[in-house]
């Protein structure tokens, strides 16, 4: 190299540290990659948000919660994603266990609620309640006009014959809402008369989808006359769309979830996994959900619960034991169960 070339190539060196050291530019923040499995919409305006925010360029994916758990458990041995954000606890729980997430003491973690505390502590650090929020189904009040069926008001309503044809719900595996189902009818009724009541629901579905809260959508739309999903996605229609859906919360009482989110073990960007995880906890970023027409409960004790959320005091709820239902030997039991007597039809 003549001296001329060198110093160009020392000089061209010297700019580009400057613009990493000095930040001359969003590039210089680096990526993310985020998985996200709660709704697009929801998962759209916290990465708007978080880019403004820091400058972080942000990739993100939406998948099912049953979903993301797969391609972070296919990925382990060359992790692709940075954060898991949003989604039911129990798998959240399962991939802790696993040990395919990263423990993180956030300092946000004195502001949570005791349940999202919990579930950090459940999963050994490795996971954080992000929202709460109940399961229950919606029905179409002008289609149950239409048919002239009386209101449900149960779980047990739904296996009735006049429901044949007419239920929608996901596929517990790829769906953590149709998980939380499952494993809310087994802390109900005790696991062999929950198989009996999924058996006899299965002659009355229609469909069963991959994510949640698409039978819910479904509903709104008039497509099916019921759809089981989380109450807070049930109301949804009926604000965006004024859509003719009534939120049921089943006598009997009823399961919710702990939404997480979690650190993926041997993340490519862990320090900015880390700023996410920090700002995700936030009252500002929790805000959002609502701001997108998602209505949990927030897990920051500062956060606003909205206005329009189902509220938890008034919905008959179960003591959902996530350490149990969300362990790996669990979920996994009760799923290739329910594939091996409900599924493989
Ligand atoms: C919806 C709900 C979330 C829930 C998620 C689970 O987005 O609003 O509260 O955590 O569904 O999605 P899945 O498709 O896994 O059932």
């Amino acid at each position: 190299m003549t001296l001329i070339t060198r110093k160009f190539f020392n000089s061209a060196a010297v700019l580009a540290f400057a613009a990493l050291a000095f930040g001359s530019s969003a590039q210089a923040e680096g990526n993310l990659t985020v998985y996200c499995s709660v709704q697009e919409e929801w998962c759209q305006s916290m990465v708007n948000e978080f880019q403004k925010a820091t400058g972080i360029t942000v990739a993100m994916t939406r998948k099912s919660s049953g979903e993301t758990f797969a391609q972070v458990k296919a990925e382990s041995a060359n992790p692709k994603g940075d954060v898991w954000w949003g989604g039911t606890g129990d798998p959240h729980l399962q991939a802790a266990e696993e040990g395919l997430t990263e423990a993180y003491e956030s300092p946000m973690l004195a502001k949570l609620h005791p349940w999202a505390v919990k579930q950090h502590e459940t999963g050994k650090g490795a996971t954080v309640g992000i929202y709460l929020g109940a399961l229950g189904y919606g029905y179409n009040s002008e289609l149950l006009e239409q048919k002239k069926i009386a209101a449900p008001a149960c779980w047990a309503d739904l296996i009735k014959p006049e429901f044949k044809g007419e239920v929608q719900i996901a596929n517990p595996n790829s769906s953590g809402t149709a998980y939380t189902f499952l494993a809310t009818m087994v802390q109900i009724l005790g696991e062999e008369e929950a198989f009996k009541y999924m058996k006899a629901l299965d002659g009355n579905i229609n469909q069963y989808t991959k994510s949640g809260a698409a039978p819910a959508q479904a509903a709104a739309r008039g497509e099916t006359l019921v759809g089981i999903a989380f109450q807070h996605d049930v109301i949804t229609p009926t604000i965006t769309s004024n859509a003719p859906i009534k939120n049921v919360s089943p006598c009997e009482g009823t399961g919710f979830e702990v939404g997480s989110m979690s650190i993926i073990k041997g993340a490519p960007n862990l320090d900015n996994a880390k700023k996410w995880y920090d700002w995700a906890l936030t009252p500002e970023a929790q805000k959002l959900g609502a701001a997108s027409n998602s209505y949990q409960n927030p897990s920051n004790s500062e956060a606003p619960i909205p206005r329009e959320a189902p509220k938890m005091a008034d919905i008959k709820l179960i003591d959902y034991d996530f350490a149990k239902f969300g362990s790996s030997a669990e979920r996994k039991r009760l799923l290739s169960r329910w594939d091996a007597e409900i599924g493989a039809k």
